[in-house]
Order: structure tokens, then C-alpha cells, then sequence
């Protein structure tokens, strides 16, 4: 998500710090900062609302001295808006340890009123502040008050107060800190959010990505989940969270700057996809179990009573957004909530009707397509409460909104959406468990069996993103057709839409999405011989049916590309498969789209269109 630079040695920190951070702009952010230590062993802390170019001109303008430690951070808001009080590094109390953080502390609020009981003072709205705070509580439990501690005893005083902050956080982290008393030694440490440290001579780094400092060395270590790292000078220790010294292998980067912005992917779209099961993961936790409960009033303020109370939810979006859209609508309805399900701009009159007893959730991975925040006003106006479904902390949508369901994923580059969409999946069959158990249409064995389903997703994701090669093959094969048909029914219709979708905003060549059973009402005309026809076909209630329009599709000349699982390929006669694993029909769109982004794509590769940035099209759609 957001970006850490850290670094230890020469006396240009605050030039590295800065250059690193510009190396990870890519990743998208709103605000950044940098801290050191300088030469009397005071901190030196500079944030700003905006781009690493201010912060440059800031620093440039009050230059510190003798500083040979210090961390950055690039802030893409996931708890607050984004601001210079919100933005990253943050200070405990005393302003003598400072932290970086990437990720989701997921026991912050509880943490947080223990702090503020315990006398602590924050100075933002976010989550990571915690830390140092928890830091700051851990070294006065091991006595440290000034004086009271002999030097030679702050760094393994500040090793095991930093591990003991690290046993309280729950979560997803990526963090490093510097504590002004112990200039000579910096921490980091993860869980399930990446950080890398990069080895020098006489000077040492550490990123959440090696683009911040591959200029510098190529000779990184990549931590594992639950391990830590005390970088010096000199050298770097490896230890697990429980404290225990641990030999890392040292990996030499081949990457150049530009591929390693893109992780080594080719495309940031390609990197955004083979990044879905860890926005699923981001989406989910924390905010599960139980279903039913009060996870979301206390989180975004909707409670049971609150989601008993409504006769139906309306569903508005664009584009991408619009598909996550309609598998809502058929999730909801599945649990016997009436739902309907319309794109913003063609909303109009039907705003008129709605009620405060209807539910509008709006789902937009910016917050600021213009259709969707009008949509948004004339529903309010109506008396309507919305539930906004977005990516982007503290934006319009999340300002006009009545409840916020963020989804974490991290900022998405590539202008054709794909892992913001299955955030937005997650976010919607998030909300309709919660939904459904509140009302009670979800019993306690249900409940259970369905929140299994879900958690079992990223894997299955990734069981798929491992078959990409194959994929790639099968779309080689059409690089040159110009027409495409993608058909589906029920949960995966919007499936079929979004396939098409894909194909026409990355190629640039004509698809369509249709519901299977519509086909013999007109566009089965349209099929010539070799025709490209993608079948998305699971099993489940809609497979015999789909076995037939197949059929009917094949008998008219269609090259057949079947989505299929284990069971639905035996009933499902095609020229090509791509097979899935098994999953209950419920949750398959969150399967059976990643082959379609992976197929788009690589005929668009094959054409050699600009992926990321395709003609014609803007990520964020601000006019109506
Ligand atoms: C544009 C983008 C699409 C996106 C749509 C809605 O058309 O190119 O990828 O799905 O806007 O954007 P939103 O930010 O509201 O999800």
C-alpha cells in the first residue's frame, strides 16, 4: 500500500530518504514524510499533505545536520484522511521514538484506550500512532527514564521493548522505528505486508520495496512474516518476533529501476491482478466474525437494528464498479433482500422513489466518479442513507456517505480496474453476511459455512493466478479476432460483462458480455465461424442450462473458451478449457473473473496495446 524507505550510514540520510521515497511514488500516495536524528541526538520530523517534491523544497529549506539514520514514508490513507497530521512518521509523547508503518493495525482502538487511559496524548486519526505510543508504554515498563539506563544497555533495552510492542499488535505490518536515545541501531519488522532490507558498505537500508534503494545496492534479504531486523552501520542482525537470532540468505537484484517498481511484473495491471488475494485478505480482516454482530456499527457505525431496518438496498456505480454492483444484487436477493442494482448515470428519476428505509450502496475504487456522487445527492436528497464502498480514505464519496466500507486494497495504477474489483467483491459479500445474519436469514451453521467460503478465497485465488501461463496461451491463440462474445448466468452474468469489458478497455477490440439465455433472442446472429465465445460455466444451478447455450453457440461456428470447474468441464463440451477449482456457486465470481482479467490482458500484450494506460480511457472520471 503505502511506502518506507529507512536508512543508516553516510551523512546524506535526508538526501537517500528523499530520493527513495520519489522511487516509490508509483505506488500512489497522498501524503508523505521523513524523520532523522541529528547530530545532538534530537528529532528531526518534517510531513506534508501532498507530493515528495514539498517535502524536498522543506527540507531543502531547513537542512539538518549530522544526521546517519532516518526513515520515510509515502501515505496512501487507509484510517483518517489524508493530512500532515495523519501523515507518517509518527512521534510517541516525548517525540524520541518515531515509526513508519505499512498495513492495518487491527486491534488499534482497543490499544488506543488503553493508551489514552494510561495518559498518552495522540496527535492523529490513524491507526499507526499506536505503535508508537505502545513503544514509548514498553520502554517505561523496562525502567527507562532518563539517565536511568547505562548507554552500552539502550540497545538491547530498545530491542526488547520494540518486541514486546510487537507481541501486542494484531494485524498486517510492515513497520520500522528510530528511538532519538539509540541513534545507532534501527528496527523493522513484518507481517503480511512486505519489507526489505538492503545490505551496503558501511551503510545500511530497508523498503518496503527494493526500487527505494536500488541505486544504492543491489544485495538485499527479503523478511519473512513474523521476523525483525536491527540495522547498524556495520551490519545486520535477523531475529523472529520471540527474539531468537536467525541466519537470512542474502539475494542479488537483477531488476532494473523500472521493472522493479512493478515488482518485476511487466504491467502494473498484471501486478494488480497477481496482487487479488492479498486485497481480499485486506478486505476481510478483522471484519468477519461474527457475522451478524457489531463489527460494522463499530467500525463504520451500521448496526443490526440498522441493517434490519431497511426493506432493500439500491445498488449505483460505473463502469467496473457497476459488475461488483450486480453480483450484489444476486447475492442479496439470494438471502431474500430485495436489491436492485443501476449504473449512476442512467440513475436519475429512480432517486425519486427511493425512502430512508432503502439502503443505497454506492461502490466507486476513487470516490470521485462524477455520475456516482450525483446518483449519491439525488438519493440522499430523497431521504436515502448511503453505504459507500471505496477504496480511497477521504474522498468525496467518503465525505458524502452516511457509512464507509473501505477496501484496502492499496492504490491501483493500471487504468483498467481489477484488483480494486475484487475488493469491492469482498466488500459486498462482507457486507451481505452481515446483512443476512443481522436479519436472521443466515442461521449460526450457515453463517459459519458461508464465512469459510470466503476466508477460503485467497487461496483459491492464488490456485488460479498459478495457471496463468496456460491462460496466456489460450488468449495468444485469439490475438487477432475481433469480435468477442463472453456469456454467463445468475452470480456470473456480471462476470460475462466485466470479461468483455476487460478486452475492450485494454485491446481495443469489440465485446460483448450477455446473459447466456438472451443469446437466441438476437445476438446469436452475430456468430461467424471461429467466432471467439468465452463460456463462463461453474458448477452450480445455472450449468445444464449453460451446457445448452454452448451448444447452440458451437453449432453456429463459436470457438469455444469454457470457465469451467473439476465437475462443470464433464458437462461443458469446448474446444478449450480453463479450469478452476471447486467452490461453492455463491462465491465463484471471485474465481471466475481472474482468468478473464488474465486473458484480456494477454491478448492485449499480444497486440502490443499500452495496458496500462489505454487510449481514450481515464482512471478517474471526474465529469458527467
Ligand atoms: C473509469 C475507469 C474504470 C472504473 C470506472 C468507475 O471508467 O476507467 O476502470 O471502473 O471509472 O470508477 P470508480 O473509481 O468509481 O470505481
Amino acid at each position: 500500500m503505502c511506502g518506507i524507505t529507512g536508512y543508516i550510514g553516510g551523512n546524506k540520510t535526508t538526501d537517500i530518504l528523499i530520493d527513495g521515497l520519489k522511487r516509490l511514488e508509483y505506488r500512489g500516495y497522498d501524503s508523505c514524510g521523513i524523520a532523522v536524528i541529528d547530530a545532538r541526538n534530537s528529532l528531526y520530523l518534517r510531513r506534508v499533505s501532498g507530493r515528495v517534491g514539498a517535502l524536498d523544497k522543506l527540507v531543502a529549506a531547513e537542512p539538518v545536520k549530522g544526521a546517519r539514520i532516518g526513515i520515510g514514508h509515502t501515505r496512501w490513507a487507509t484510517h483518517g484522511v489524508p493530512s500532515e497530521d495523519n501523515a507518517h512518521p509518527h512521534t510517541d509523547c516525548a517525540s524520541q521514538l518515531v515509526v513508519v508503518h505499512n498495513g492495518i493495525i487491527e486491534n488499534y482502538l482497543e490499544l488506543k484506550e488503553q493508551l489514552l487511559f494510561a495518559g498518552h496524548k495522540f496527535k492523529s486519526e490513524t491507526d499507526t500512532e499506536v505503535i508508537a505510543h505502545l513503544l514509548e508504554e514498553k520502554l517505561k515498563t523496562l525502567h527507562v527514564q532518563e539517565k536511568a539506563v547505562r548507554s552500552d544497555m539502550l540497545e538491547p533495552v530498545f530491542f526488547e521493548a520494540f518486541r514486546r510492542m510487537l507481541a501486542d499488535i494484531k494485524g498486517s505490518f510492515a513497520l520500522s522505528v528510530i528511538w532519538a536515545r539509540c541513534p545507532h541501531m534501527l528496527l523493522a519488522a513484518r507481517m503480511y505486508s512486505p519489507l526489505v532490507v538492503g545490505l551496503g558498505k558501511g551503510e545500511n537500508f530497508i523498503a518496503s520495496d527494493v526500487s527505494a534503494f536500488l541505486k544504492h545496492t543491489k544485495r538485499v534479504v527479503f523478511l519473512n512474516d513474523g521476523e525483525m531486523a536491527a540495522v547498524k552501520e556495520d551490519g545486520v542482525d535477523f531475529y523472529t518476533f520471540q527474539g531468537k537470532k536467525i541466519s537470512k540468505d542474502c539475494v542479488t537484484i537483477q531488476w532494473d529501476s523500472t521493472m522493479a517498481e512493478k515488482g518485476g511484473y511487466k504491467h502494473f495491471m498484471l501486478k494488480e491482478i497477481h496482487e487479488q488475494a492479498e486485497a481480499v485478505e485486506n478486505t476481510l480482516r478483522g471484519r468477519l466474525l461474527p457475522l451478524g454482530g457489531d463489527i460494522l456499527r463499530r467500525e463504520i457505525g451500521l448496526s443490526a437494528d440498522a441493517m434490519r431496518s431497511f426493506s432493500g438496498v439500491q445498488f449505483i456505480a460505473c463502469g467496473t464498479a457497476y459488475h461488483a454492483c450486480l453480483v450484489g444484487r444476486v447475492l442479496f436477493e439470494n438471502f431474500g433482500v430485495p436489491a436492485s442494482a443501476d449504473i449512476a448515470s442512467e440513475f436519475t428519476d429512480r432517486a425519486g422513489l427511493l425512502s430512508d428505509k432503502t439502503l443505497v450502496v454506492a461502490i466507486s475504487q476513487s470516490g470521485e466518479t462524477a455520475d456516482t456522487l450525483f446518483a449519491v445527492r439525488e438519493a440522499r436528497a430523497s431521504g436515502a442513507k448511503v453505504l459507500a464502498i471505496t477504496n480511497t480514505v477521504g474522498s468525496t464519496l467518503t465525505r458524502e456517505a452516511d457509512y464507509v466500507l473501505h477496501t484496502h486494497c492499496g492504490p491501483e495504477i493500471g487504468v483498467a480496474s481489477t484488483k480494486a474489483f475484487m475488493g469491492q467483491l469482498a466488500a459486498i459479500y462482507l457486507l451481505a453476511g452481515h446483512f443476512a445474519a443481522a436479519r436472521r436469514l443466515l442461521l449460526e451453521t450457515d453463517a459459519r459455512s458461508y464465512a469459510e467460503n470466503l476466508l477460503k478465497m485467497p487461496r483459491l485465488i492464488e490456485e488460479i493466478l498459478e495457471q496463468e501461463k496456460e491462460i496466456a496461451k489460450v488468449a495468444q491463440g485469439f490475438a487477432s479476432s475481433e469480435h468477442f462474445l463472453f456469456i454467463s448466468r445468475h452470480i456470473n452474468y456480471p462476470i460475462a460483462l466485466e470479461g468483455a469489458l476487460k478486452i475492450k478497455e485494454i485491446s481495443y477490440v469489440h465485446a460483448e458480455g450477455y446473459p447466456a439465455g438472451e443469446m437466441k433472442h438476437g445476438p446469436i446472429a452475430i456468430i461467424y465461424a471461429g467466432m471467439p465465445l468465452l463460456a463462463v460455466a461453474p458448477s452450480g444451478r445455472a450449468l445444464e442450462l449453460m451446457a445448452g447455450n454452448v451448444e447452440e453457440a458451437k453449432a453456429r461456428g463459436a470457438e469455444v473458451v469454457a470457465i469451467v470447474d473439476s465437475a462443470s468441464k464433464k458437462v461443458i463440451k469446448a474446444s478449450r478449457y480453463i479450469t478452476l477449482p471447486l467452490a461453492d456457486e455463491l462465491f465463484t465470481p471471485m474465481l471466475t473473473v481472474i482468468p478473464l482479467q488474465i486473458f484480456a490482458y494477454h491478448v492485449a500484450l499480444a497486440k502490443k496495446c499500452d495496458i496500462d494506460k489505454p487510449r481514450n480511457l481515464a482512471k478517474s472520471v471526474t465529469v458527467r
